[in-house]
């Protein structure tokens, strides 16, 4: 569910040109409400009216373990915007964005964007692309198909995942997959043995039921136990796998990591909407991809990456990506 006031149409105007309509209006909150979140809590609120969209974070919706100073809750915001972008863009308007308060010249200091129709445009093929990605888009938290992402999707995705304020890059060979296997094991370690921080995880853990207030919560059956996921989301009962085991299987896999120059609440909604053009940018090749913030939230885990990797800034977000496994087909009599 997301929060989406009533949309407000002046009387005598016409939908096409002055503003959307309800059905429409209802397809930009289906859009945002399927972003990726942190837990799956949707720690935003949007409202539209006429051929404008706001969207604004909801600082209420906190997770005071897992995310004490709402990093992951930004980077949900900005997966949001680009999925909104992207329903504006659908529904053949031009659409420009506005972020923060500054650039809207509003006094709501919650304010993450403003998404304006400007005028009529066609979206591009490649936007098409992704906003039908939109729906088919999931959390893949298993192990990969063996098979490697060939050379030109790991550029699309790369170049994807790169914007004016993000940096992307891959984590590349065996030495870079043992540092990293190194380091999450350790964050591993320390959440799962964190008390606090797993009564609030367990909170967020459905039996498949859904209907966490106020966002659905995460199906317990959905977690990582298998290959690199398995140090993706750790639970008090997750088996750890072995760090030489765990460095064999990343270096293995397409991870990509996002870091930014600064680490400045901007530069958080900038990182989400990079992770989600580049997760739909996967979805519309037919890969699949999960997404790793839960170690990062330790302060000395960003310093580790970033000093032991050499990464430009703090890092932000960890993006696997590969192809799914077929499921295979029932038996037929
Ligand atoms: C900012 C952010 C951080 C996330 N961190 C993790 C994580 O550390 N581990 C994990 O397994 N999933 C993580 N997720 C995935 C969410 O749990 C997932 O998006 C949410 O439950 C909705 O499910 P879906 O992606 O299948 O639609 C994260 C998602 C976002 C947007």
């Amino acid at each position: 569910m997301s929060w989406l006031r009533p949309h407000r149409r002046r009387a005598g105007t016409s939908t096409t040109e002055q503003g959307w309509s309800p059905e429409e209006v209802r397809g930009l909150e289906d859009a945002v409400a399927r972003a990726p979140s942190v837990h799956n809590t949707q720690p935003w609120e949007l409202t539209a009216s006429d051929r404008t969209a706001l969207l604004r974070e909801r600082p209420d919706v906190a997770l005071e373990q897992h995310d004490p100073e709402g990093r992951d809750r930004r980077l949900s915001c900005g997966a949001a915007v680009t999925n909104l972008f992207l329903a504006v863009r659908e529904l053949g308007w031009a659409a420009l964005v506005r972020r923060g308060p500054e650039e809207s010249e509003s006094d709501d200091p919650l304010l993450v964007a403003t998404v304006r129709a400007t005028h009529r445009q066609q979206p591009s093929v490649a936007e098409g692309q992704r906003f039908r990605a939109i729906t088919r888009r999931t959390s893949y938290r298993r192990p990969f198909h063996e098979q490697q992402l060939p050379h030109v999707a790991r550029e699309a995705l790369l170049a994807a995942g790169n914007s004016s304020d993000v940096h992307a890059r891959w984590i590349t060979g065996i030495e870079e997959a043992r540092t990293l296997a190194e380091i999450l094991g350790y964050a591993a370690r320390v959440h799962r043995k964190d008390r606090h921080y797993q009564r609030e995880l367990a909170m967020w853990l459905t039996s498949g039921q859904g209907g966490v207030d106020p966002g659905g919560g995460i199906a317990s059956e959905d977690l990582g136990t298998e290959g690199v996921a398995a140090v993706g989301l750790v639970g008090s009962s997750s088996r750890l796998p072995d760090e030489r085991q765990l460095a064999e299987w990343m270096a293995n896999e397409s991870i990509m990591v996002l870091t930014t120059a600064t680490d400045e609440p901007a530069a958080h909604f900038r990182t989400g909407e990079a992770m989600q053009f580049a997760w739909l940018t996967a979805t519309s090749l037919g890969l699949v991809a999960s997404v790793i913030t839960q170690p990062l939230n330790l302060t000395e885990v960003r310093a580790g990456l970033r000093d032991r990797l050499g990464l430009p800034g703090p890092p932000h977000a960890l993006l696997r990506f590969g192809y799914p496994v077929p499921v295979p087909s029932q038996h037929r009599f």
